[in-house]
């Protein structure tokens, strides 16, 4: 009897999801679940959907409507462009994409004066057709700049005001270039350094804008686009720690002094050896309570391989722990992984001897990490007041 009705309910909860919510137009809509393929009967929900089918056996981007939460992923346009399985997976599993590289300012402006938008006007274009937001990344990152600025800056034949100049114009010609099209921008990355007592990290930006360049970064973006919502973006910022708390002291500074700062990105590249941000809820609650929108912008769960049980049920833990965090928080909008199949995934090349933390293999088959997902979002109720992405 309990079973039937926990059929039953599965049965409900499906109809739910697929009549309610914001009518995103999906190209690719929800019908065949990466999982089904995969899934071998066995379940007592199972009947009620057909061999193998259960209610949470949905793509990420329908489970997680009920819950007003954008499910995103880095998209590597290489792939994007030679993988026809990639595009369809993307495009079925997500309701967001961030650009993985195409949209950092050395791949925009690789010469001086010289924009190449092809392919971050390609994902934009790929977002549209797939009824997908566009999370932008990045404006202002010390890595990943081009060469043409660190040189001349290095060599003095670009000096402070020159940079000032330079700066302000490539957030305005970026900003103003996806106008409409890109949801909210990471406007700074990575601005704080590490350790006990975070300070601004020592980039060419601090050095010759200075320390109120992330308050000028800010308001130059919302000058060549209103809408946009403007966010910091870090690592080991998940839980309550002195680099969270920086963050924490440094957008209560800007909301007071009406800086339009209107989000918070907290990347989520865990890694098993270090501590489980069991506190993300917390941390992510008082953001909340400044009045910001927070979202996970780069989660992938990394651990030295091969893989083994213990290390895979780590792993489900600890993607669901910045899960469940985003949905215990009012208006986080959105979780966004940093690949979503290990056959991409920036971790092995950046990472000795690590590596498989996707929420896919490379055949593009549900792990472990991926069922979480599916159950947390099918599981967690409501939309906790969250008004939708
Ligand atoms: C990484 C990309 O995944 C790689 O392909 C690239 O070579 C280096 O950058 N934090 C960020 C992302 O904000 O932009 C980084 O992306 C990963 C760490």
């Amino acid at each position: 009897m309990r079973k039937l009705r926990i059929a039953l309910a599965g049965v409900l909860a499906v109809g739910v999801i697929y009549t309610v919510g914001p009518s995103t137009a999906t190209a690719a809509p929800a019908q065949a679940p990466l999982a089904v393929a995969q899934a071998k009967g066995g379940n007592s929900a199972a009947h009620a959907h057909g061999p193998g089918r259960t209610s949470t056996d949905l793509p990420l981007r329908v489970l997680a409507r009920k819950h007003g939460l954008g499910v995103g992923t880095a998209i590597d346009m290489a792939a994007l462009e030679s993988d026809a399985v990639y595009r369809e997976r993307a495009a079925r599993e997500f309701s967001a994409v961030t650009a993985e590289n195409v949209m950092k300012w050395a791949e925009l402006e690789p010469t001086r004066g010289q924009y190449n938008w092809g392919p971050a006007d390609e994902l934009v274009e790929f977002a549209r057709r797939n009824g997908q937001k566009v999370h932008g990344h990045t404006l202002l990152w010390h890595s990943q700049a081009p060469a043409w600025l660190t040189d001349g800056v290095a060599d003095g034949s670009i000096d402070s005001a020159e940079l000032r100049t330079i700066v302000r114009n490539h957030i305005t010609t970026v900003v103003k270039h996806f106008r409409g099209k890109v949801r909210a921008w990471d406007v700074v990355n990575e601005a704080f350094t590490d350790g006990d007592a975070p300070v601004l990290r020592d980039t060419i930006f601090r050095q010759h804008l200075g320390p109120n360049y992330i308050a000028d970064a800010l308001r130059w973006a919302h000058a060549a686009d209103p809408r946009a919502k403007l966010y910091l973006n870090d690592y080991a910022i998940d839980n309550i720690n002195p680099k969270s708390t920086a963050y924490y002291e440094l957008a209560k500074q800007l909301r007071k002094q009406r800086v339009p700062l209107h989000g918070m990105g907290f990347q989520g590249h865990l890694d098993l050896q270090y501590p489980l941000p069991i506190d993300a809820p917390q941390n992510l609650a008082r953001f909340d309570k400044l009045g910001l929108e927070t979202a996970f912008t780069e989660v992938d769960v990394r651990f030295f391989l091969p893989v083994d049980t213990y290390k895979e049920a780590g792993q489900v833990g600890s993607f669901n722990t910045l899960l469940q965090a985003c949905l215990l928080t009012p208006r986080c909008v959105m979780f966004t992984v940093w690949g979503f199949t290990d056959k991409y995934s920036w971790v092995p090349g950046f990472f000795d001897g690590q590596g498989s933390a996707t929420p896919l293999d490379e055949n593009f088959q549900p792990k472990a990490a991926y069922r979480g997902l599916q159950q947390v979002l099918a599981v967690a109720s409501g939309s906790n007041g969250r008004r939708g992405f």
